[in-house]
């Protein structure tokens, strides 16, 4: 049961319908100097978020577990404009100095048709701050030399859950696989993790 209604919440996260009366607010506070880290024990041909773009133009000041970025990330995977990308991020929780996986999964095998989706929740937390959203929409991830341009922006963000208590630190891994229009997965991968500490903020009913 407990298994059934923790997936219809991820799903209910996905497509930002809230439909439940009582939900929690989590502030989160990023764990890692680096932000992002590599996925652990991977073959050679999953690349790490480097893999994936340029971060060299993008600044980060942290001070006291919160995060301000700005700049720019040009893409340099090496996947074509047609291609399809699937996404999956894999929630872990750590218990007892170790990463264990939780029921948390979100897959889309479509990553582009909702990225910049309004009601998706990363579209506050980042999409909205990209100041060339019209330049980069179609392009998504798939074309080499795209440059997403952001404004100043606070990492430091709250959001409501409605699985009762996920407090503590938690890591965030994000894979994304392209396949080419015959439904090849592309030699390349991309894996990286994000490693956050989740404390709960007040319990707020809504309508
Ligand atoms: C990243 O971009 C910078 C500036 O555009 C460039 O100088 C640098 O060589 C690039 N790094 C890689 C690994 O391509
Ligand atoms: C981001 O890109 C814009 C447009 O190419 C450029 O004017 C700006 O200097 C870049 N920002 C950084 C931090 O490199």
């Amino acid at each position: 049961m407990w298994f059934n209604r923790a997936k219809l919440v991820v799903l209910t996260v996905i497509v930002g319908i809230l439909s439940v009366t009582k939900s929690y607010r989590y502030k989160t506070e990023y764990e890692d100097e680096d932000l992002f880290s590599d996925c652990p024990n991977q073959p050679e041909s999953v690349l790490n978020l480097h893999g994936l773009a340029n971060l060299s133009e993008i600044t980060r000041v942290s001070h006291h577990n919160l995060v301000q970025v700005s700049g720019n990330f040009t893409l340099v995977w090496d996947i074509q404009k047609t291609d399809r990308i699937e996404a999956t991020l894999d929630v872990f929780k750590y218990e007892r100095r170790e990463w264990v996986p939780t029921l948390y999964r979100i897959q889309t095998p479509h990553l582009c048709s909702i990225l910049f989706d309004k009601n998706q929740y990363w579209y506050p937390m980042w999409i909205q701050h990209v100041t060339n959203i019209e330049e980069v929409k179609d392009k998504c991830f798939n074309v080499p030399g795209t440059k997403y341009i952001h404004e100043t922006f606070d990492m430091h963000l709250e959001f409501e859950n409605k699985m009762g208590n996920i407090e503590g630190q938690h890591k965030l891994q994000f894979v994304l696989k392209a396949f080419d229009q015959l439904n090849r997965m592309r030699p390349t991968s991309i894996c990286f993790a994000m490693i956050i500490n989740y404390v709960r903020l007040s319990q707020k009913s809504r309508k």
